[in-house]
């Protein structure tokens, strides 16, 4: 039987606040009283991570020879577990894989969504190692009322979205929760090694579950766990038992505390995490971008109109009211939603960092910033749209069929 006694990694998973003034950070809830957002050195401190801090960057640049990807460098990939083990094995030659997801609520992603793929398609790169992506259909099924056949159906639409972020198909497999576990009985064995690991009692304390909550609730958490198990995916790597690392938002950090303690206890390695700030909801940083307001968020289908209007009527400005005041005294770049989004896709540092200047000191008004901010919304959004067009049925199913990827494992 599984012990109810809470281990070293159990022991932080508790996600919900306990203090008034304390952010709200789990897989459901992102919220912070505060101006700025989320206080992210106390979260670390809170959830037991550690922090990508200048000397994690150096050693990465080192390791692999490639300069910090900008969201490296500007603290939006902030925390880690376990990522020098990652760097070890790389620096050894020593095979490992990446591992992430996303759970179909919806058929548009937001831009937020697009932070933790555009990531990861560039850890790809970098590292060369093969990918799985998990589509959680059946936690949104479970979770939100849309019907099963409908969660597989914006599955297939998402797909097309993360697809259009430009993985490689020979390094990538993709897939449907709803769809896969039931063709592959290793997957399906590694569910049930974890789920005899996690008591009920854990579990309500990791997700805050309740005596009401659906079964499936309750034993989803080993679903999103098994893919951080290289047996699960016997075609890929025979019976090779290799680490992983996951990118994702820290939202997602409560499952993988659970299944960092579980990993040795079923005799395999802890997944190593590397964390993201939350991409903010155009009306501040006090939540994060969500599907669940169409006028929080910045969906990949929207039009330069759409983007357009968003951005002008909706983005939180940090800025003063009258543009004397403003010119006098500049704006707040820590609460100024436009400038905050530019830290995310803005790649010029020289730039970004001329125009924090100049709006700090009033140089430049709010106006001119969000023009800047269309602008490059504007491309971005539309080049992923030519790029999701060309993403037939053909294309999906060359990176949803189990099979082989290019690496050989013994
Ligand atoms: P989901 O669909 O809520 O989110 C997909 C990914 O996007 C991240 N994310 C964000 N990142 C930055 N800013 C935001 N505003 C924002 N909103 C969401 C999430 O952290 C996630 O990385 N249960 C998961 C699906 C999943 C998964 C995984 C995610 C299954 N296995 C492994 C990451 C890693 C979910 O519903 O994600």
């Amino acid at each position: 039987m599984a012990e109810d006694k809470v281990t070293e990694d159990m022991s932080s998973v508790q996600i919900t606040a306990s203090a008034e003034d304390e952010d709200v950070v789990d897989p459901w809830n992102v919220t912070s009283k505060s101006d700025t957002g989320i206080d992210y050195d106390k979260l670390i401190k809170r959830f037991g991570s550690s922090k990508i801090d200048a000397a994690v960057i150096e050693r990465f640049e080192k390791v692999t020879g490639h300069k910090a990807h900008p969201f490296l460098r500007r603290g939006i990939f902030f925390s880690h577990r376990d990522l020098n083990t990652i760097l070890t094995a790389h620096e050894q030659g020593k095979p490992f894989y990446l591992y992430t997801g996303r759970g179909p609520s919806s058929a548009a992603m937001h831009l937020g969504h697009l932070i933790p793929f555009i990531f990861t398609k560039w850890l790809q790169e970098v590292f060369d190692v093969p990918l799985v992506i998990q589509l959680t259909d059946d936690e949104k099924t479970l979770w939100k009322d849309i019907k099963l056949e409908e969660a597989i159906r914006l599955s297939y639409e998402n797909v097309k979205d993360i697809i259009a972020v430009g993985f490689d198909p020979e390094k990538t497999f993709i897939f449907s929760d709803l769809e896969f576990i039931g063709q592959c009985p290793a997957f399906y064995q590694n569910m049930v090694r974890v789920q005899k690991c996690v008591t009920f009692n854990q579990v309500k304390g990791i997700f805050g579950f309740g005596d009401s909550d659906v079964i499936g609730k309750i034993s989803f958490p080993a679903i999103q766990a098994s893919p951080a198990f290289s047996t699960s995916f016997p075609f890929i790597f025979g019976k090779a038992k290799l680490p992983c690392l996951i990118p994702c938002a820290i939202d997602q950090d409560p499952y993988f505390r659970m299944t960092r303690d579980v990993a040795p206890r079923i005799g395999m390695p802890k997944p190593a995490l590397m964390h993201s700030t939350f991409f903010p909801a155009l009306q501040g940083a006090q939540t994060k971008m969500s599907a669940s307001d169409d006028n929080t968020a910045i969906y990949l289908t929207d039009t330069p109109k759409q983007i357009k209007n968003k951005i002008n009527k909706h983005a939180f400005s940090g800025g003063c009211a009258t543009v004397e005041e403003h010119r006098e005294k500049g704006g707040n770049c820590d609460v100024d939603i436009s400038y905050q989004y530019l830290t995310f896709f803005l790649d010029d540092d020289d730039k970004l960092m001329q125009i924090k200047i100049d709006y700090t000191s009033g140089a430049i008004l709010t106006g001119e910033l969000k023009k800047e901010l269309i602008t490059i919304l504007t491309a971005l959004v539309g080049a992923h749209q030519e790029r999701r067009a060309k993403v037939t049925t053909e294309v999906i199913k060359q990176f949803m069929e189990i099979r082989k990827l290019k690496y050989n494992y013994s």
